[in-house]
């Protein structure tokens, strides 16, 4: 079987948030064990990492399940923006993105300029408030991991129906939405 357009987006948006999800698990373990070393240089090499890892692993990651799942829903006649697991799968994303941007950078930015200002008990407590950032966001991302929430399409395929695109005929999941 050749794979098809739908196909690498897929793999390509799974892969996304397995770096998405799996870096942050990660990123949370390295930082409550940096707050309970309770060592300034430790916790001050952490804050350094996090702008790059932010940067460079984040941002790109989110931008890739985001981008490809709307490509995915736009590829696919099965899928439509009324869906009801399209609409959480965005609710579930914008929820991760507004703790990540707002709560989360900001106790990065916090913990960084109070390593600056060698500030080291105020750099440890942000940085505990960006672990609970991290959970937070980790745990929606479990639930958009969740089969039910990420595609009906396990469902779908135990009664033997298949997946299809737009260059086949409709597939109708209303059942299952
Ligand atoms: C919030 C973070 C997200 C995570 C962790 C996530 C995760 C996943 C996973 C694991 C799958 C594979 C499920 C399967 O094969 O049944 C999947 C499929 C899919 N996701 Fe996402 N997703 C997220 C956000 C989104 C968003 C925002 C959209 C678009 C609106 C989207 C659209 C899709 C589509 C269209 C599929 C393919 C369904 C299929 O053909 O079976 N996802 N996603």
């Amino acid at each position: 079987m050749v794979a098809n357009l739908y196909d690498w987006l897929m793999l390509v948006h799974i892969i996304a948030a397995m770096i998405w999800l799996g870096g942050l698990v990660a990123l949370i373990v390295l930082a409550t064990q940096a707050v309970r070393s309770g060592e300034s240089d430790v916790v001050a090499r952490f804050v350094a990492n996090l702008r790059v890892t932010g940067l460079l692993l984040f941002l790109p990651a989110m931008a890739l399940v985001l981008g490809l799942g709307i490509w995915m829903v736009f590829d696919s006649s099965a899928w439509s923006f009324a869906q009801g697991w399209i609409r959480l799968s965005l609710t579930l994303f914008a929820a991760a993105f507004v703790v990540g941007a707002v709560f989360q950078s900001r106790t990065a930015i916090l913990a960084g300029r109070a390593v600056t200002h060698g500030q080291q008990a105020e750099a440890t407590r942000q940085l505990r408030r960006w672990v609970w950032g991290g959970r937070v966001i980790l745990l929606i991302l479990l639930v958009a991991t969740w089969p039910w929430s990420s595609s009906p399409a396990p469902s779908c395929r135990a009664r033997g129906c298949r997946r299809t695109n737009t260059s086949l005929s409709a597939l109708r999941l209303t059942s299952v939405v």
